[in-house]
Parts: C-alpha cells; sequence; structure tokens
C-alpha cells in the first residue's frame, strides 16, 4: 500500500475507516466449525482432568457433595476475595428459598494484588472482617470481646462460621483446606503458592481475636452454583454455577465415580460419598491453553505477551471482563496507526501525521495498557441513540478523545461488538461440553410439547427463564453471575445461537437450557457451604 506521506481525502479516509472496522472485526468471527471443534476438545480435556492432575482443565474437586433444596436456615458470614473487590457479608438463610444479606464492599488496593508478602495481604482481609463486625454485628462482638477480657470462652454457637470465597485455583483437599496453585485476574504474591490459603486467612483473624472461624473454602463457581441451587430449586438441581465477570470459570455437578483422580487416592481426606455427586471446579480459564482450538488474532497475542502471566489462562483471556476491553484497544490503537483510516481524526487537520490530526488528549488512557475498560464494549453495544451520542460522550468524558464523530463511534461499536460477540460463543463452548458431559440431554424425556399444565412458570429476571414448551424435569439449570452477563447486552442471546450451533445440542437442545443470574451467588453459596461444614464440624448443631 501506499506509504505514510500520502495524502487522503477525508471521503477516503471515511470509506476505508468503516471498511476497515469490518476487517478488524471479521478477525474475530468464530464460526460454528470452530464452536464445535473446540466443544470436543473441552469434552476431551474435561476428562483427563479428572483421571490426573496437572492437566489444562484442572478439574478440581470441591468436597462438596450436595446441592441445597431452599429449606436451609441460620446466620452465616462469608467473604469473597477474586476480583476487583473485597466483599464482607452476613447472610441470614430463611429456609424458604429466601436470604437476606448486609455487606461491605472495599476495592482491593492494587499494591496488596502484587504485594510482597501474603500477609499483608490477608491481614488487609482481616481487618476489613473485623470493621463488618463492629458496623453489623456489634452486639455479637463486643459481647465476645468483653468474655475474652473476662477470661471467658466464647460458645461454640456464637463463632461465627464463616465461608471464604477464595476465586483463584486451589488444589483442595477439604471443605476448608486447600493450597493456591496460581494466581490469575493480575495478582501476583508468589510466597502464597502452595500454601493452605484458609490457615493464611485464621492466622490473621486469630490476631484480632476475631469470633469467626474459616469453615468453607469456595470457589465462586461453587457459590454460584449453590446460591442457584437454593433460590431456584428446580426438579433436577442446577448442573452448573458459571462467572462471567472480571475471570471465567464454572463448577458443575459430577458423578463420583468418574472423578477416579480422587477416588483412586489413598489419602484423598474426608468427603461424604452417599449422593454420589460431587462439585467439580473445572478452572475452565485455562481451557486450552496450548491453542489447539482457540481462535488467536494478533490482539491476543499482544495481550498475551504483555500479561503477568503469558501462555496461561487463554481461554479467559479471551472471554473475561479484565481482558476484553484491552483487546479492544488494541484493535483500536492498529486503526490509529492507519493513515488512510480516519479514525479520532481532526477533521480540519491537513496533514497524516497522527499526533498533530488526533483529537485524542495525549494522556488519554487509550494509550495505555489496560486503559479500556470493558464497561465501553458494553456501553457500545447497547447503544442506540441517534449518531451513538452516548458512546462519543464516554470517548470524550472517560477516554479524552474530544469529539469524536458519528463514524468513529460506529467503527468502535463494531469491533467492541465483534469482541463481545467472540467472547459469548466461546462462553457457550464451555457451558455445551458441560451439558454433554452431564449426560442430562440423553437421560431425559425429549417430549418439548406436554400440554399446558406442565409449563413450567417464569422464574428470576433472565428473559429465557420459563421457555414455554419445556418440562420441568427436561430443564437443565445453569447459574450465572458477573458483569458480562449483567451488563453486556445479547451475551446470553450469543450463547444461546451458538449453544443451538453445536451438533449434539441443536435448537431442541438449547430449549431446554435455563439460564438464570445468580445475583450475590459467591456471598450467599459460601453461608450455604459454610452451613454444610459447620454440620460436620459440630454436629450437635
Ligand atoms: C479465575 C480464577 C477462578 C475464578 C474465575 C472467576 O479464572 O482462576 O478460580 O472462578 O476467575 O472469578
Amino acid at each position: 500500500f501506499e506509504s505514510s506521506s500520502t495524502f487522503y481525502t477525508d471521503t477516503e479516509r471515511s470509506m476505508a475507516l468503516a471498511e476497515q472496522a469490518k476487517k478488524v472485526a471479521a478477525e474475530f468471527d468464530f464460526p460454528k466449525e470452530n464452536v464445535n471443534k473446540a466443544v470436543k476438545e473441552f469434552l476431551r480435556e474435561m476428562s483427563e482432568g479428572l483421571e490426573k492432575d496437572g492437566t489444562e482443565l484442572s478439574q478440581i474437586p470441591t468436597y462438596v457433595t450436595a446441592v441445597p433444596n431452599g429449606t436451609e436456615k441460620g446466620l452465616y458470614m462469608a467473604v469473597d476475595l477474586g476480583g476487583t473487590n473485597f466483599r464482607v457479608c452476613s447472610i441470614q438463610l430463611h429456609g424458604n428459598t429466601t436470604f437476606s444479606l448486609t455487606q461491605s464492599k472495599v476495592a482491593i488496593p492494587r499494591e496488596l494484588m502484587v504485594a510482597k508478602t501474603s500477609k499483608e495481604l490477608f491481614s488487609f482481609l482481616a481487618k476489613q472482617i473485623e470493621a463488618f463486625l463492629k458496623t453489623h454485628h456489634e452486639e455479637h462482638y463486643f459481647h465476645h470481646i468483653r468474655r475474652r477480657n473476662t477470661g471467658g470462652q466464647t460458645k461454640e454457637e456464637e463463632i461465627f462460621n464463616l465461608g471464604f470465597t477464595f476465586s483463584f485455583p486451589v488444589q483442595q483437599v477439604g471443605i476448608n483446606k486447600g493450597m493456591l496453585m496460581r494466581w490469575t485476574k493480575g495478582f501476583d504474591i508468589p510466597d502464597a503458592i502452595g500454601k493452605d490459603v484458609c490457615a493464611l486467612l485464621q492466622v490473621e483473624i486469630d490476631e484480632l481475636n476475631l469470633p469467626v472461624r474459616v469453615a468453607a473454602l469456595v470457589n465462586d463457581t461453587v457459590g454460584t452454583l449453590m446460591a442457584r441451587s437454593y433460590t431456584s430449586p428446580g426438579k433436577t438441581g442446577t448442573l452448573l454455577g458459571s462467572i462471567f465477570g472480571t475471570g471465567t470459570n464454572g463448577a458443575y455437578v459430577e458423578k463420583l465415580d468418574k472423578i477416579t483422580k480422587l477416588v483412586n487416592k489413598k489419602d484423598a481426606g474426608n468427603y461424604d460419598n452417599s449422593t454420589g455427586e460431587m462439585v467439580v471446579n473445572t478452572e475452565w480459564g485455562s481451557f486450552d491453553n496450548s491453542l489447539r482450538t482457540l481462535p488467536n488474532t494478533a490482539y491476543d497475542i499482544e495481550l498475551d505477551e504483555k500479561s503477568v502471566n503469558p501462555g496461561i489462562q487463554m481461554f479467559e483471556k479471551r472471554i473475561s471482563g479484565m481482558f476484553l476491553g484491552e483487546i479492544l484497544r488494541l484493535a483500536l490503537v492498529k486503526l490509529l496507526h492507519d493513515p488512510k483510516v480516519s479514525l479520532f481524526k481532526d477533521e480540519n487537520s491537513a496533514t497524516n501525521d497522527i499526533s498533530s490530526t488526533t483529537t485524542i488528549a495525549v494522556d488519554s488512557p487509550i494509550w495505555k495498557q489496560w486503559g479500556i475498560d470493558t464497561s465501553l464494549l458494553s456501553i457500545c453495544a447497547g447503544d442506540d441513540s441517534h449518531g451513538l451520542r452516548i458512546t462519543r460522550q464516554t470517548l470524550d468524558k472517560d477516554y479524552g478523545i474530544s469529539a469524536a464523530s458519528a463514524e468513529d463511534a460506529e467503527a468502535v461499536k463494531i469491533i467492541a461488538g465483534a469482541v463481545g460477540k467472540r467472547a459469548a460463543r466461546l462462553a457457550a463452548v464451555a457451558i455445551a461440553a458441560v451439558v454433554l458431559q452431564s449426560g442430562r440431554l440423553d437421560t431425559a424425556n425429549p417430549a418439548t410439547t406436554e400440554q399446558k399444565e406442565n409449563i413450567s412458570p417464569p422464574r428470576g429476571n433472565v428473559q429465557s427463564e420459563g421457555r414455554g414448551e419445556v418440562r420441568e424435569e427436561d430443564v437443565i439449570d445453569i447459574g450465572v453471575d458477573g458483569s458480562l452477563v449483567e451488563f453486556y447486552p445479547d451475551f446470553e442471546e450469543h450463547i444461546r445461537a451458538a449453544l443451538r450451533e453445536v451438533e449434539q445440542i441443536g435448537e431442541q437442545g438449547e430449549k431446554r437450557v435455563r439460564i438464570g443470574i445468580a445475583k450475590d451467588g459467591s456471598g450467599v453459596g459460601a453461608a450455604l457451604i459454610a452451613l454444610v461444614a459447620g454440620k460436620v464440624a459440630s454436629p450437635q448443631q
């Protein structure tokens, strides 16, 4: 092509912009045959992970062997570390599928994510728990302190059982014990690797003398699965809990005898095998790290190379909120460097030098790694205002890009839409594989045209729930949570379109999949697991 010194007219540059944006968008296509290949690979990696350790899909046994049915009761605490925020909550389970939740949330200071020692992070967490108790359970807290000061012991039933939602890959060896395998999502504190994260937290809690026992270690996906089961107990129980937020992952109900790496182990620890099932945390963020079936654009490559964990979490890097903004940014930067294209250029300018013609502030986040937030994708996708006014305002306000034209905004929307759609289609790969692995499509009745009496009532707030024709016993229930499912318009519709394209699922199978939001699932779910764990620890309750 022409050299960068060539002069282009505004019309030429506008046309080139639309064309170029579509071309870049096409790089994110993930067609039907690729979806099917990836599902096959996912199933292969699932089986491999159930047989042995050290595989791409970790398939971690969670020691949770039953899902709730909505009748569970009691007051529990839960904390949640795993993304951008640290949350502390107490949950009152009412025993009738409802609960009340009190919570506080703090952003995790960036320096703690990469702290020198794990103690710095965990003592910060314990301090948040202390502050929460003082604010929301004052009487309980001071009662405990008074007893301590007068040489007394706090009674067993006055100690809070706490569910610790720790959303990183952990090799679990019991319901409240597990060693950190690796950090993800931008965290990096090397001395924590290989340590029991429950013990790390308990030590700090004890240093502050809090009436709290870390009773259960919970991945957020397991929490989501439990919470969904508690709030919407269907006839068949929820199959999968999944997160599409800062990171992505899923936990599902597996038959115990298929988890051969656990059942064949002599020192596997205690678990209740009466249900014949166990929840498995797939850690699907690292699905296909060796890129046998995943798409790999120049933007994906660059993002990975410059990340703190190159070559790892390759699936997550194409799906989740921590990364999608960066993929979009890299694609936009490529367009910005193309002199033929008019993206964000000042139309009155007579030169082709980017620095003097652009309407972008020099310190715009668009020039910095991680500078674009994934929320921009959701904003673009949902923008149907005239001339994409909302997108333009956001570019101006949040990104220092003043005077972006409607064409500019359209180009951003086209590319952002392609990045978001690819993420949803990849998400469908994981969901499809779990549905197929469960065998639930084969065993239930194929009948989908029952009489009116059998029609399932609409539930929850996701549009697909209560798809009329499916009988309750044929529903395959999936709980989801995370910013992408919550805020990205059409994320679920793109997932569904891809599910229909999966050969062994098709239209009939897709209809049977019920997807429901389990909002704040990780907190409630952690409480539910703490409940079960508490019963084991103190059988008198
Ligand atoms: C990352 C973590 C995983 C977690 C997911 C969603 O993939 O490794 O444990 O479930 O993010 O938060």
